[in-house]
């Protein structure tokens, strides 16, 4: 039986040590667990999180979203069958009553839809990577981008861009994929220490470098790949986020970089000037996340050579990616379930983006836990890459590991730098 015969939520800390929901799906055959991530570098355009305010944890705790699983959301459940996603997370929305989720929260709403996901796999017996799969089947193991590099909102640098990431483009699998990436991290590791304390490390488990400068950064990163024995550019891509949302300021129409602040045309210069100096494959969110007109003009400019990666841009939205397919303003989506709010509707911009001809990369958040949900989803809808953050704190392992258990246990190959948008 796959009737749902309970759901519980409570308060759990993140990998930041903030508040965030976990949620319980119970059915007679099987239960699932869910524990929702929280970004820090968030966009305006995603589905809104609810915080409590107040005294309590800063005023980040989630009691309330907490509360309204519990008495709004788990009565729309129970009774229904778990296997019934697509039915059940519109009843969530539903009940939530906006498109944003902001009455309930969508941490409250994506925390049911995702225990229920697990919970379907639990009572049908099937591992997670299969109950997500379409009819087709699971698809292929990913290509990841590891964060080596931490600067933005994400570290105490002094280094406004947010990550500079290493692509193991070169590796035929998945388990060689993540030793290529560990190499090219210990090598900048070794050259950002001082030999005898490891280097400080950022959310996301990168290191945070001691430069301010972006090209001292790809310059640093390029180094590494070469003393981990590596070919810049065709054993190991850069991909780098910009998050320049974070650093653009809207009343002067200025992306402030450290002792600089660029107009569009010249932040664009700037970014295609990395792109020419460096062997950068993957470009996420260059510009701000309504900077269309800038988008489109860099699109133009790039768009032939590398990956244009939105995620602010996009914000995991079915109506931004459509808008944002028409303009040709990027050619590949970054996928995050907590910017969607639920399942479904992750599955379904993952799913347009690729009807688009674009790349998706399946997405952590910068607060996770060890909830490894979004390994099996990549998997599932064959996402072909995927973006956890670096090779260390267990948070970001727990879901690389969980990828080398389904390349054990499922195979079905590796999606390597085929994947990568455009197709060269
Ligand atoms: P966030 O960072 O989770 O803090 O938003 C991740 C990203 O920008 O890709
Ligand atoms: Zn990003």
């Amino acid at each position: 039986m796959t009737d749902i015969e309970g759901v519980d939520a409570w308060e759990v800390l993140d990998s930041r040590g903030e508040p965030t929901v976990r949620v319980r799906v119970e059915t007679a055959d099987g239960a699932g667990t869910f524990t929702v991530p929280a970004g820090a570098s968030t966009g305006a355009h995603e589905a809104v999180e609810r915080r409590d305010g107040g005294d309590r944890y800063g005023g980040r705790g989630v009691r309330d979203a907490v509360a309204a699983v519990r008495d709004e959301l788990a009565p729309v459940v129970v009774g229904r069958p778990a296997t019934d996603q697509r039915g059940i997370d519109e009843a969530l929305v539903d009940r939530d009553g906006t498109e944003s989720l902001s009455r309930l929260g969508a941490n409250a709403v994506l925390g049911v839809s995702g225990a229920v996901a697990r919970a379907a796999a639990a009572a049908t017996d099937r591992p997670l990577y299969e109950a997500l799969a379409p009819d087709a089947g699971p698809g292929s193991l990913p290509l990841p981008m590891v964060n080596v590099l931490s600067g933005g909102l994400h570290a105490a640098a002094d280094l406004p861009i947010q990550d500079f990431l290493a692509v193991p483009v070169g590796a035929d699998t998945y388990p060689e994929a993540l030793e290529t990436a560990w190499a090219v991290r210990r090598a900048a590791g070794r050259r950002i220490g001082d030999g005898d304390h490891p280097p400080p490390v950022a959310d996301e488990g990168g290191f945070v470098p001691p430069v301010a400068d972006a090209d001292a950064a790809f310059d640093l990163l390029v180094d590494a790949v070469r003393d981990a024995g590596h070919d810049p550019g065709s054993d190991v891509a850069i991909a780098v986020d910009v998050a320049a949302t974070h650093f653009y300021d809207p009343d002067r129409e200025r992306y402030a970089l450290p002792g600089e602040a660029l107009s569009r045309e010249a932040m664009i210069d700037r970014v295609a000037g990395w792109i020419d100096d460096h062997p950068v494959r993957s470009v996420e969110d260059p510009l701000a996340e309504d900077d269309w007109r800038g988008w489109e003009r860099l699109a133009d400019r790039v768009g032939d050579r590398v990956q244009l990666l939105g995620d602010d841009l996009l914000a995991t939205n079915a109506a931004r990616l459509d808008r944002a397919v028409d303009a040709g303003a990027a050619n590949a989506a970054l996928i995050k379930p907590n910017q969607a709010g639920t399942i479904t509707r992750t599955r379904r911009v993952l799913e347009r983006a690729v009807d688009a001809g674009w790349a998706p990369v399946v997405s952590a958040r910068s607060g996770e836990t060890c909830d490894s949900t979004i390994a099996d989803l990549a998997v599932a809808l064959d996402a072909g890459q995927i973006k956890i953050g670096s090779l260390a704190r267990s948070e970001r392992l727990a879901k690389y590991n969980r990828l080398l258990e389904i390349d054990r246990r499922h195979g079905g190959g590796f999606a390597g730098a085929a994947a990568l948008s455009p197709r060269l």
